[in-house]
């Protein structure tokens, strides 16, 4: 059997638990590109990576390379999975395009591959034929409790693995990536015909949003106050929260009828965010009547805290993190992306618009966005747009 090389961009929680699981298999070399130096200090003292399986047993690993160096980590690689959110995308995927090898196919992904990783591939790795652009739609595992380069822990896993490649892969290319994926993750690698399908897949950029905006938004119990304690997202989920999280999977699904229709496409994997949860979790959820009820009793979720922090001037309590993943990846990259979706096909998403707006006043304004890479020309294709 050929020897597989893969490097993994990111040090974080999906990157230590990918790199450990691929160091299980026979033939597989694992790099990984990271800029968190203790993980490169336990590497050269050779200490093993673990990951703790939810059975209680462990795995234990040792990468080929760790490194901060983008040429040592990518130069030979045939498989490069980016696991950093998606508004780092665009640095790691610049650190790493002069040093991808131009003498052979190189797979190029995203885990997760949302917020339109196959535009940004596209637009930061120009003229590179040889690189073949992927994305999967969710992690195959969840990965938490995180001691970089020593453990992590693995959550709960998905029972097929669904993954895209651009519009412009071949049939080859595409085979050649599902036999690579099986080789890593087993035959659950299920291909999608169009990226969209996961652009499109409602998840984080609408949960977190809403739930924010019905706790601190202009008619949130909490807009203007400072919380006594950390708070868990979705078992003490807002009323609110629900209620415009329902109407934004609405207007999600609408968005997906729209495109599919004006487009020619078969979306119809793309299901509404509920049914997505439902399908995901089943009888972890004590009470499926409504989406509340289903965010509240979701017992994978028991928990997990909202982004929070100390309020400013040593005042007691905490804030919604304004610097948090909720904003700069699921807001920047994730709604930015579906409005701008939406205002091509002149379709209203008013509940979306509405959460946007109050969420980038919270940012004090988009510093970068999804928007810097969507193609202008869209949903029209290049050539016939130029
Ligand atoms: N963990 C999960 O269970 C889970 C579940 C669902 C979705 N996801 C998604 O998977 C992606 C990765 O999540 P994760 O949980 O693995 O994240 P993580 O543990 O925070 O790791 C992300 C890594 O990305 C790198 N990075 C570079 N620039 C960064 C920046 N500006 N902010 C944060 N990280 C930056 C860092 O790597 P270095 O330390 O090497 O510099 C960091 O360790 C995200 O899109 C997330 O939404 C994760």
């Amino acid at each position: 059997m050929n020897v597989l090389k893969v490097a993994i961009c990111g040090g974080g929680r999906t990157g230590h638990l990918n790199a450990i699981l691929f160091k299980q298999l026979p033939n597989v070399q694992v790099s990984m590109l990271t800029g968190n130096l203790e993980i490169i200090e336990r590497h050269a003292r050779q200490t093993p990576m673990r990951a703790l399986l939810p059975d209680g047993s462990t795995l234990e690993a040792r990468l080929d390379r760790v490194t901060t160096d983008a040429r040592t980590a990518v130069e030979d690689a045939d498989i490069v999975i980016i696991t950093v959110p998606a508004h780092a995308r665009p640095q790691t995927l610049q650190a790493i395009a002069p040093h991808l090898s131009a003498s052979k196919p190189v797979y190029i992904g995203a885990i997760p591959g949302f917020c339109g990783f196959d535009w940004l591939a596209e637009a930061a790795l120009p003229d590179r034929p040889n690189l073949v652009i992927w994305g999967m739609k969710d992690v195959p595992h969840t990965a938490f409790e995180l001691a970089p380069g020593r453990s992590i822990k693995m959550g709960g896993g998905k029972s097929k693995l669904y993954v895209a490649t651009h519009a412009r892969e071949s049939q080859a290319s595409r085979r050649q990536l599902q036999e690579m994926l099986t080789r890593l993750y087993g035959p659950c690698v299920t291909m999608l015909e169009n990226y969209l399908e996961i652009t499109l897949t409602p998840g984080n950029p609408i949960m977190h949003s809403s739930v924010i905006y019905g706790l601190i938004g202009p008619y949130g119990q909490w807009h203007r106050k400072i919380f006594p304690q950390p708070m868990c997202w979705w078992t003490e989920c807002p009323e609110l929260g629900a209620y415009f999280l329902e109407r934004m999977d609405q207007e999600s699904q609408e968005l997906c009828t729209v495109i599919s229709q004006r487009l020619g496409i078969d979306l119809s994997s793309v299901k509404s965010l509920k049914q997505e949860i439902v399908d995901a979790y089943g009888e972890q959820i004590r009470d499926q009547s409504s989406m509340l009820a289903i965010l509240r009793t979701n017992q994978a979720y028991n928990d997990i805290l909202a982004p929070m922090v100390p309020a400013a001037d040593n005042r007691a309590g905490y804030v919604i993190e304004r610097e948090s993943r909720a904003f700069n990846e699921d807001v920047a990259y994730g709604l930015v992306l579906l409005v701008e979706m939406a205002r091509r096909f002149d379709l209203k998403v008013p509940y979306i618009e509405e959460v946007l707006h109050w969420s980038v006043g919270y940012m004090q304004g988009l510093r970068d966005s999804a928007l810097d890479y969507f193609p202008s020309h869209w949903p029209r294709p290049a050539t016939a747009a130029a």
